[in-house]
Order: C-alpha cells, then sequence, then structure tokens
C-alpha cells in the first residue's frame, strides 16, 4: 500500500455476464457497506451490452466501468465503442490495454496511450493495464517489458486521481499462478520509480493495482506489498462472495 492512497478494488468480467447477472452487482453493493465504502474504492468492468443497465440500475457507491474503447470520438469504425459512448451510459471508468486485447487484437502501447488518452478526455478513469509475457520472464526481461510498456502506453499529463495502472503478469492471468511477493513488490517499486520520475507528484501518489489471479486466499498477501494500491480482478470477480472476499482484505488493512 502506498501511504494515504485510498486502493481499488476493480473487477473485470470480461465477455461474461447477461442481464441476469446484474444480480451479483446487487450482492456486491449490499456487502460493500458504508465503512469499507470509506475504506477502498470498489469498480466494475462489465461488457458493453450491461453497462448502461448496470449504471442505472445499480448502487451508486460501485462504480462502472469498461473494458476498452475505440481511440477515436465517432466514426466508421464498425462494433467499437468510443469513450464518449461509455461515459455516456452513466459507466465512470474504461480499462485499456489490457493484455488479452494487446494479444487478441494486436493491440501496439501507442494504440493503448491513444485510447488511454481517450478515456481521459471522455471524463472516465483510465486504468492502463501491462505486463510481462512467461517467455520475457524467463529470458530476465521483466523490467525492460514493463519500461518498454510504460513509456509506450501512458498519456502524457496523467492525474493521480483519473489515471490508474495495473500490472498484470500475462503468465498469471486466468492460471491461477501468482508470482511471489517479493517480485510483485521489485514490479512495483520500478513502476513507481519510473512513474515519479516521468510524472512527479501525480505519479508518486497513482493507484498501482496487482492483477493475475487474485482471490479471497492470497488477497491479504498481496495487500502487504508496498506499492500495491489495489487489485484487478478478473475470474473471481463474477461472484459477489470472491470479489468481497477480496475487498475484505482491504477492509481489514486500513
Ligand atoms: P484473473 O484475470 O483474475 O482471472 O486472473 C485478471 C485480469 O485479466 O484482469
Amino acid at each position: 500500500m502506498t501511504p494515504g492512497v485510498k486502493p481499488l478494488v476493480a473487477g473485470n468480467w470480461k465477455m461474461n455476464g447477461l442481464r441476469a447477472s446484474l444480480g451479483v452487482l446487487e450482492e456486491m453493493a449490499a456487502g460493500y457497506n458504508s465503512v469499507m465504502q470509506a475504506r477502498l474504492d470498489m469498480l466494475v468492468c462489465l461488457p458493453h451490452t450491461l453497462l448502461a443497465l448496470a449504471a442505472e440500475s445499480g448502487s451508486e457507491a460501485v462504480k462502472i466501468g469498461g473494458q476498452d474503447c475505440h481511440t477515436g470520438e465517432s466514426g466508421a469504425h464498425t462494433g467499437d465503442i468510443s469513450a464518449a459512448m461509455i461515459r455516456d451510459t452513466g459507466a465512470t471508468a474504461v480499462i485499456v490495454g489490457h493484455s488479452e486485447r494487446r494479444t487478441d487484437h494486436g493491440e501496439s502501447s501507442q494504440t493503448v496511450k491513444q485510447k488511454a488518452e481517450a478515456g481521459l478526455e471522455a471524463g472516465l478513469m483510465t486504468i492502463v493495464c501491462i505486463g510481462e509475457t512467461q517467455g520475457e520472464r524467463e529470458a530476465g526481461e521483466t523490467l525492460a517489458v514493463l519500461e518498454n510498456q510504460l513509456s509506450g502506453s501512458m498519456p502524457d499529463d496523467p492525474k493521480a486521481d483519473s489515471v490508474v495502472v495495473a500490472y498484470e503478469p500475462v503468465w498469471a492471468i486466468g492460471t491461477g499462478l501468482v508470482p511471489s511477493s517479493d517480485d510483485v513488490a521489485d514490479a512495483h517499486k520500478f513502476m513507481r520509480d519510473w512513474l515519479t520520475n516521468r510524472f512527479g507528484n501525480e505519479g508518486e501518489a497513482m493507484r498501482l493495482l496487482y492483477g493475475g489471479s487474485v482471490k479471497p486466499s492470497n488477497a491479504g498477501e498481496l495487500v502487504a506489498v508496498p506499492n500495491v494500491d489495489g487489485a484487478l480482478v478478473g475470474g473471481a470477480s463474477l461472484k459477489a462472495e470472491d470479489f468481497l472476499g477480496i475487498c475484505a482484505a482491504y477492509n481489514n488493512l486500513t
């Protein structure tokens, strides 16, 4: 944890969830009581099809976000969604540069930066994801990859209250594998130093999330790692009980 920073626990439903799944959000809202609200921010990033419904019918306390946006405001881009459209649903955040976007859709860091700028322009809190593959880790290139992705993907003038960086080792996503606390600490210290060096106070106060197989059973250990200011949670955000179990680790700490 970074002193003075309010943690953020963000869920990412990926391509999961129909209207019938919105009850899970109600359960999350019910568990996110006023004590928890004072101690941590809760966000759930939903498929675009559910954003308006969730933002209109959900609890104001549980923030709603999208999982990707186009770089442009509008235009001839069949099937794409702009940041302004996400904002128009009532959602207040967006993830950009998730490794599944980088891999499945060939998104470069340059594209991710443009998406981050688009998200900020539309008034969305923007979560920029970075992380190394297994091969890069084994080759000892983790920090070089993080540096490359940070310098390519970060918007030019980020503010700590509207930009979040998520470190997600690709090999830890959906696999049940988690780096050691020391490895997470090294990556987050490297990110903090880089961001502070580049963006000064804003970089120093920016929230840095860890993502990749976060579960209630390992959240307590991750919470204690310096410069880990929350979690980006995939699979375990699909069940209210698991997601609230992860939030509880942050709730107990502060
Ligand atoms: P996971 O996904 O928690 O299912 O590993 C994390 C993510 O992709 O954000």
